[in-house]
């Protein structure tokens, strides 16, 4: 349990959901983890603590410059670097639907906190991020969240979400690309469906569920801690040779044509 040993990780939307079972893996696996979310993040915390492991909350909202400079200085300040940046904020809107009827208010808000927080996370951490690589002599690792619709159409139309996707995943390749001989690495992180607050109100009946469901060839929705796994393995010295790319974990979704019944 020591693959994140020594490491400063700072995660945001933290507080719940996948941001926050990420949170509780890393701090198991000896990162030193930052909690950073709109919503209070303080029992993320103390559940770390109570485990045996670091981890400190500090408010910030990933579409306000300053606060998410100051979730960085925070990062440093507490911890004395910083070497994993999990971009996880999120959202999928009530109203985001085709690109007839989706409010240009849905598509902005989407595109502000999906896109521009994974912009101004990856503008202030990477100085930092790189210092910390120097000093560490391994590199650090940017994970961004991006979706498995970055990758194909969803018959279940989120015309602002599928663009923010697409966004975060072509964001993640160039930040790669300029990066990667200075001793940092950016992967993105493409989940299928995964039980979180996030999706559960979009799958509120068994009409809604199957809907998904029969396009998924394992039959079932991911679990947070599956999702975890791969922000672990990419933000760890394991996936040490891997820069640019996309991890799909999607119970074969991306794979399928049909799918079985
Ligand atoms: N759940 C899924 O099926 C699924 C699938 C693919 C991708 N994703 C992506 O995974 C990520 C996490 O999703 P989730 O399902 O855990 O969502 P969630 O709604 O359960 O949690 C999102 C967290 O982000 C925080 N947040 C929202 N806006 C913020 C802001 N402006 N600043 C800071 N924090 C903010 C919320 O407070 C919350 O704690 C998102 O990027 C989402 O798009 C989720």
């Amino acid at each position: 349990m020591t693959r994140l040993a020594g490491r400063v990780a700072l995660i945001t939307g933290a507080s719940s959901g996948l941001g926050r079972v990420g949170a509780e893996r890393f701090a198991q696996e000896g990162a030193k983890v930052v909690v950073a979310d709109m919503a209070d993040g303080n029992d993320v915390v103390e559940a770390i603590a109570a485990a045996g492991g670091e981890a400190t909350f500090v408010a910030c909202d990933v579409t306000d410059e300053a606060s998410v400079q100051n979730a960085v200085q925070h990062a440093v300040e507490t911890f004395g670097g910083l070497h994993v940046l999990y971009n996880n904020a999120g959202v999928m809107l009530g109203d985001d639907d085709n690109p007839v009827t989706t409010s240009i208010e849905t598509y902005q808000k989407t595109m502000d906190i999906n896109v521009l927080g994974v912009l101004l996370g990856c503008k202030h951490a990477i100085p930092e991020m790189l210092k910390s690589a120097e000093q560490s002599g391994q590199a650090s690792s940017i994970v961004n969240v991006a979706s498995f619709v970055a990758h194909m159409g969803a018959a279940t139309p989120q015309i602002a979400y599928t663009a923010s996707k697409g966004a975060v995943l072509a964001m993640t390749r160039e930040i790669a690309t300029i990066y990667a001989r200075q001793g940092l690495r950016a992967n993105a992180l493409c989940p299928g469906p995964i039980m979180t607050p996030l999706l559960a109100k979009f799958l509120s009946d068994d009409a809604k569920r199957n809907r998904r469901l029969v396009h998924i060839p394992m039959g079932r929705f991911g679990e947070p801690i599956e999702i975890a796994n791969g922000a672990l393995f990419l933000a760890s010295n394991e996936s040490s040779w891997m820069t640019g790319q996309s991890l799909i974990i999607d119970g074969g979704i991306t794979s399928a044509y049909v799918t079985p019944e």
